[in-house]
């Protein structure tokens, strides 16, 4: 079964070509990083417009890299929760469009099972139940797949996403947006204890992270230091911050799976990329006897082909739209 699929959420219109969920036929990725680069941040507004000038020369480049046309289309996964709104409707208005003009069935793909499912394309023996760290600029969760279209959330962030604080954190020392990746790179050269940074737990909830406390630390660091006219180090900065955040993430994972006795850990989202978490997380795994998989570095961030394979899936547990299909800004994992 071959599916197109359509991702529009942020800041990146991506279409692909996937057959029966793991074969990645093609996968296209037009990013908008550069413009939104001159603002610090995503502007929603410009995100929108750009999707909309970018779709349709994204969809067509998937379906002539895969060496297909529409009449070999047997289902149109769009990406319809969560993210910008703007930026959603895009992609699922032009889903719906082609879907009305070819009868083609429409499947709402939910972005963060997408994340998961990149996983199900670089591995192909890899199969639900297993226990997975969700991390990209807007979520924190740790999930319980019970199966691809089944999960449960058992922690959470309190407050700001792990790749939120990166990038907010790299925004005070000067690095351009998206910060998370500079401020992996940079802290690679830098001594992790330099700075003490302090460890937040959320009480009688083991599993949830709170960022906001360790982002405010580390702003503050770096101001104190500004105002007394001192230079700090921002390799050191970048090292004891990743520290702090990778250590977060690693205990909550970990903790949750010895108490739910999974064996089998998984990491989807843009902030696996870090090279810190990848690290230290398969040294954890491999002492504790678990299989950890991991996305490779090209599928860590927003593309389709993770929601082809995510698509493919929903598609089989009956999960269509009609053309009364609308985006949600926000949607928890677990209705999908
Ligand atoms: O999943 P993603 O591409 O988009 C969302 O769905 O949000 O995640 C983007 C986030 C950004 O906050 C970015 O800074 C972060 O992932 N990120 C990283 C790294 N690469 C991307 N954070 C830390 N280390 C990285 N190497
Ligand atoms: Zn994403």
């Amino acid at each position: 079964m071959k599916i197109l699929s359509i991702e529009s959420s942020c800041d990146e219109t991506a279409a692909a070509v996937v057959e029966d969920g793991r074969k990645v036929l093609s996968s296209i990725v037009a990013t908008q990083v550069e413009e939104h680069k001159l603002y610090g941040g995503v502007v929603p507004e410009i995100a929108s417009r750009r999707h909309a000038e970018a779709i349709s020369g994204v969809v067509n480049e998937a379906l002539q890299q895969a060496d297909v046309t529409l009449d070999d289309i047997d289902a149109i996964a769009v990406t319809y929760a969560p993210g910008l709104i703007g930026a959603l409707l895009v992609g699922v208005n032009f889903a719906k469009g082609l879907s009305l003009a070819k009868n083609i069935p429409l499947v709402p793909t939910h972005h963060l099972r997408s994340h998961i499912a990149s996983n199900y394309i670089a591995h192909s023996e890899l199969k639900p139940p297993f226990l997975c760290l969700v991390v990209s600029g807007g979520h924190s969760h740790i999930v319980l797949v019970d199966d691809y279209t089944k999960m449960k959330i058992i922690g959470k962030t309190r407050d700001d996403a792990a790749g939120e604080a990166f990038d907010k954190a790299a925004r005070t020392m000067g690095m351009p947006y998206p910060g998370g990746i500079h401020l992996d790179k940079v802290a690679e050269n830098g001594n992790p204890e330099a700075f003490k940074l302090p460890f937040p737990k959320v009480d009688n909830a083991p599993y949830d992270f709170s960022f906001s406390g360790l982002k405010t630390a580390v702003i503050n660091l770096i101001h104190n230091a500004k105002q007394k006219g001192e230079e700090l180090s921002v390799e050191d900065v970048s090292a004891s911050f990743r520290n702090a955040v990778v250590k977060c993430l690693t205990t909550n994972l970990m903790k949750a799976a010895q108490d739910t006795g999974s064996k089998t850990i998984v990491i989807a989202g843009g902030v696996s990329a870090n090279a810190l978490l990848r690290r230290n997380l398969q040294k954890l795994c491999d002492e504790n006897g678990l299989k950890l998989y991991m996305p490779p570095k090209e599928l860590c961030g927003d593309n389709a082909a993770m929601v082809g394979s995510q698509g493919y899936y929903e598609y089989l547990s009956g999960h269509t739209a009609q053309q009364d299909l609308n985006a949600y800004a926000t949607k928890s994992i677990e209705e999908g």
